[in-house]
């Protein structure tokens, strides 16, 4: 896994405009968004689903860049103070804090802008264009009004109100599901994964989607800054609907525990190449920060 961050680190670092380029300012903060810190989970995804596949070539790093592209976008574009209104991101001032809010918010489409340049460009024309066209698809549709962004939308409107537990988990797979969903997608679909393994992934990635917002919502009760990286109590202080709030911290800990089993269970028909994902899928429910 170290060395499928640093693979990924290296491409993002490659694409990212240089920071002595003008507009210098937009570039460092998209740089600055993007490099030093962050578990990489997304890229991760993409690398594992296709090594399940048979698939490891140099093709991934394009989508493995544009999953967490779009995701370093989310964050930045979360803790504005129209949103979540956070100093603190990866042990570092948050972006806004940094380059002002203005700069932020373009270093955020920019940076969403990059993400699809990247999956669009296949100069050395190893893609199909189909499989180009489908993954440009898959990753519009996660980043849309249905889904990362619509679940922020939820996440916003749902400031100060008890949701069901079924609007808690729609908006938990928008916010961070779907983009999660999308990885797992894209490492497939460069994998040539067919239509009946694409639906065991799309499970698997369901159940570790969720997961992994359940997971940041208890890290946020229990976690501390220093280790998370972000400031802890946030989601208190700020009155967002989250399993803790909901179910309590020990049922909580419990739906994680069948998330895990469910996604395994989803993956169960692949062979021994699908340790990669076994390994996140338990990864993303038990990780400390
Ligand atoms: C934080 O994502 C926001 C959520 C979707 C829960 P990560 O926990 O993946 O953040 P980094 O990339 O590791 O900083
Ligand atoms: C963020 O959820 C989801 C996205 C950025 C799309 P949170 O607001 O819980 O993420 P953190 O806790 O700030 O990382
Ligand atoms: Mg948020
Ligand atoms: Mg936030
Ligand atoms: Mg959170």
């Amino acid at each position: 896994m170290q060395s499928l961050i640093v693979r990924a680190e290296l491409a993002l670092d490659r694409h990212l405009p240089p920071a002595d380029q003008s507009p210098t300012e937009l570039h460092r903060a998209m740089r600055y968004a993007v490099l030093g810190g962050g578990k990489r989970l997304r890229p991760l995804l993409v690398y594992a689903a296709a090594h399940a596949l048979g698939q490891e070539g140099p093709q991934l790093d394009a989508p493995a860049c544009a999953v967490e592209l779009i995701h370093a976008y989310s964050l930045v574009h979360d803790d504005l103070p129209a949103m979540d209104d956070d100093a603190l991101r990866r042990g570092r001032p948050t972006c806004h804090i940094v380059f002002g809010e203005a700069m932020a918010i373009l270093a955020g489409d920019a940076l969403q802008a990059l993400a699809f340049e990247l999956l669009a460009d296949d100069a050395a024309g190893r893609i199909a264009p189909t499989t180009s066209i489908a993954m440009l698809q898959a990753l519009g549709r996660a980043c849309g009004a249905q889904g990362m962004a619509g679940g922020q939308a939820l996440d916003l409107g749902a400031v100060g109100r008890r949701l069901s537990l079924t609007e808690l988990e729609h908006m938990h797979a928008c916010k961070t599901g779907a983009l999660i969903r999308a990885s797992v997608q894209l490492g497939a679909m460069i994998a040539g994964a067919d239509a009946s393994t694409l639906q065991s992934l799309n499970s698997y990635a369901d159940a570790v989607g969720l997961a992994f917002q359940v997971r940041d919502d208890v890290l946020d009760v229990e976690g501390e800054s220093a280790v998370i990286g972000k400031t802890a109590g946030k989601d208190a202080a700020a009155d967002k609907p989250t399993f803790p709030m909901m179910i309590g911290l020990d049922a909580s800990r419990a739906r994680l525990t069948e998330l895990t089993d469910a996604a395994l269970a989803s993956i169960a028909s692949l062979d021994g190449r699908a340790e990669w994902l076994r390994e996140l899928a338990l990864y993303s429910a038990q990780r400390e920060h």
